[in-house]
């Protein structure tokens, strides 16, 4: 193989491994994504759900009422509603959602439309929420 070509063989390479690379969720939105489904979801997926009945209701549709299509949510926001909870949201304690598993949640809501669809797309699994009756737990 000639010199020339060889370098247009890494080149490939290395591109195609870049590429892959864009299009794998870190590990860390991945987790985010899966503790969306376990604690969030059946409140704030799209539909009528309560959280999203309650969002659409707050903002009139000025911003999506499911969580996971807001573009405008950030680590701050994120993190304190979730442990104080807001309105009939209960507030989540350490002993449930972690500080590690905090951080993981807020980059999950944070980041971009198509990184949070990747996430969802490995992700995937049962929601205690529903199954235990956690909705409607009084403060
Ligand atoms: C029992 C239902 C319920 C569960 C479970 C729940 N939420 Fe909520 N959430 C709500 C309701 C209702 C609101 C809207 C409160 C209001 O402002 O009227 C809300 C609001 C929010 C908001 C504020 C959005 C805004 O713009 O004000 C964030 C962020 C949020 N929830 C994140 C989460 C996360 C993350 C989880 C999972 C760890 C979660 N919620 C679990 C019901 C729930």
């Amino acid at each position: 193989m000639s010199g020339c070509s060889a370098a247009i063989l890494i080149a490939l390479v290395s591109f195609g491994r870049a590429a892959f690379a864009a299009q794998m969720p870190s590990s860390q939105i991945v987790q985010g994504a899966r503790l969306f489904q376990y604690w969030c979801e059946d409140c704030h997926a799209a539909g009528e759900r309560p959280g999203t009945v309650a969002l659409q209701r707050r903002y009139g549709g000025s911003v999506p009422a499911a969580l996971e299509e807001r573009t405008d949510l950030n680590d701050a926001l994120v993190s304190f509603v979730v442990r104080n909870g807001k309105s009939f949201m209960p507030f989540f304690r350490e002993t449930e959602i972690s500080d590690e598993e905090l951080v993981a949640l807020d980059r999950y809501l944070s980041s971009n439309t198509n990184s949070k669809a990747a996430a969802r797309r490995a992700a995937a699994g049962p929601s205690p929420i529903r199954d235990k009756g956690i909705i409607g737990r009084s403060r």
